[in-house]
């Protein structure tokens, strides 16, 4: 599908809204027909084994902590992993049956009604689907556009396709302190562009309501921080986790291993067909680079760093690379619960606060371990949004609403922290 040629080179001033794109659909490509998601119940986290069953390619790796594993598992390697499972004395259950159907349900097309609704706009979002890069490069060109005293977009560089990196940039009063948010850093977690985008829209169109605290802060947003995965998780691969760097054997570079920060620590792999691949250098994707550069250019005013995730429903906060913390680690796990406790507020799920090595799992090359540990910035979250297990990736989009308002719950209270409100 041609989806790709027109969006590249946007600038900021583009008004047109192009001719209607394919509506949403069910990711065209590979097939997921017969695979399952299960749910492996460990003893102690056995980390090392786990990457070693996606690194041989007979399962994918979803979520892991000590006690759990979720493993994708294919049609054709069900057996051999049943076996593994049984050798090792390990229980597991089955989450969902039929991952081909999950990824059907997951995001209905436009309805004709909504499709004309869309038509008059003047741009083409919606918050009940899950959308393509142009849609959501479109809107942000529109809010821009008719709102240019609220907001700006900026282009901070391109992908390694040539799509632009697009932030919303929500100003606030001259001199105020500012706040980093992204999502989308992993291609298949839609839920985090599609609840970021959510928290634009509002934060826009009803700037009004939200000018108390929105006016002292400079806000910039990027939704789609990894648009060709994004892309490509929609039209060849639903589960896609990487960028689309091309490689001799394998492709893409997983781009939460890549910053510069502890790179190339524990957590992360250096051959290019792991889900967690580091890539060659640190920062070697135009896509973290372009992050690094714009973060570095204001690092006197940014105040913190915030990147969304899913799923399991965490506020973590450095380190990442290591189970040790930062001397201010205190701060963060209280600015950490005022976030969890306002999520809660507006959804009632609740979120687990803590660092996120030892919570988790040691991962090294994220962009809050860099964004605290490099760049200086005091508080770096990254927010693991929904769900627990249940739907995993495929969260259905009828949970965008409920998703956008915890991201705007997030975001607010980290503001008036930021900026002592
Ligand atoms: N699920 C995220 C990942 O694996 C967690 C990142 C947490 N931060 C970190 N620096 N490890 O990328
Ligand atoms: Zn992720």
């Amino acid at each position: 599908a041609d989806d790709t040629a027109d969006d590249k080179n946007t600038t900021a001033t583009t008004t047109t809204v192009k001719a209607a794109d394919p509506p949403p659909q069910p990711a065209t490509g590979k097939s997921y027909e017969g695979a399952q998601l299960w749910r492996v119940q460990i003893a102690d986290g056995d980390v090392a084994n786990l990457q070693r069953v996606e690194d041989d390619g007979v399962a994918q790796i979803w979520y892991s902590n000590a006690t759990v594993w979720d493993l994708m598992v294919s049609a054709e390697n069900q057996p051999h992993v049943r076996k593994l499972l049984a050798d090792n004395k390990l229980a597991y259950t089955v989450v969902i049956p039929d991952m081909q159907r999950a990824i059907l349900d997951e995001n209905p097309s436009l309805s004709d009604d909504e499709l004309e609704l869309t038509s008059r706009k003047g741009h083409r979002m919606t918050w009940q689907h899950y959308h393509r890069v142009t849609d959501m490069h479109g809107w942000l060109d529109y809010l821009a556009n008719t709102y240019p005293s609220i907001c700006e977009t900026l282009v901070i560089g391109s992908s390694v396709e040539g799509r632009p990196l697009k932030v919303l940039h929500i100003k606030g009063k001259p001199g105020s302190p500012a706040m980093w948010v992204d999502g989308g850093i992993h291609a298949r977690e839609w839920i985090t562009s599609a609840s970021v985008s959510y928290m634009l829209n509002e934060l826009v169109e009803n700037h009004d309501s939200h000018r108390a605290w929105l006016s002292a802060v400079d806000l910039y947003v990027l939704p789609l921080a990894n648009p060709d995965g994004y892309e490509y998780s929609h039209a060849g691969d639903r589960m896609w986790r990487k960028n689309r760097r091309r490689g001799g054997g394998c492709d893409g570079i997983d781009l939460n291993r890549n910053f510069g920060y502890k790179w190339g620590g524990k957590g992360a792999g250096p051959q290019p067909c792991q889900e967690i691949y580091r890539g060659s250098a640190p920062f070697s994707e135009p896509e973290t680079s372009a992050i690094q550069s714009f973060v570095l250019a204001r690092k006197a005013s940014l105040k913190s760093y915030l990147s969304f995730h899913s799923y399991g429903q965490y506020v973590l906060y450095p380190w990442g690379y290591d189970r040790f913390v930062p001397p201010d680690h205190e701060d963060l796990q209280r600015v950490g619960t005022k976030l969890a406790n306002a999520m809660r507020a507006t959804s009632g799920l609740s979120y687990t606060v803590g660092s996120s090595a030892a919570l988790l799992y040691p991962a090294s090359g994220g962009s809050d371990d860099w964004a605290k540990g490099q760049a200086g910035l005091k508080y770096a979250f990254t927010i693991e949004l929904r769900d627990t297990g249940r739907h995993g990736f495929v969260v259905p989009s009828s949970h965008i609403l409920s998703s956008g308002k915890e991201v705007l719950a997030a975001v607010r209270t980290l503001a008036q922290e930021v900026a002592a409100l």
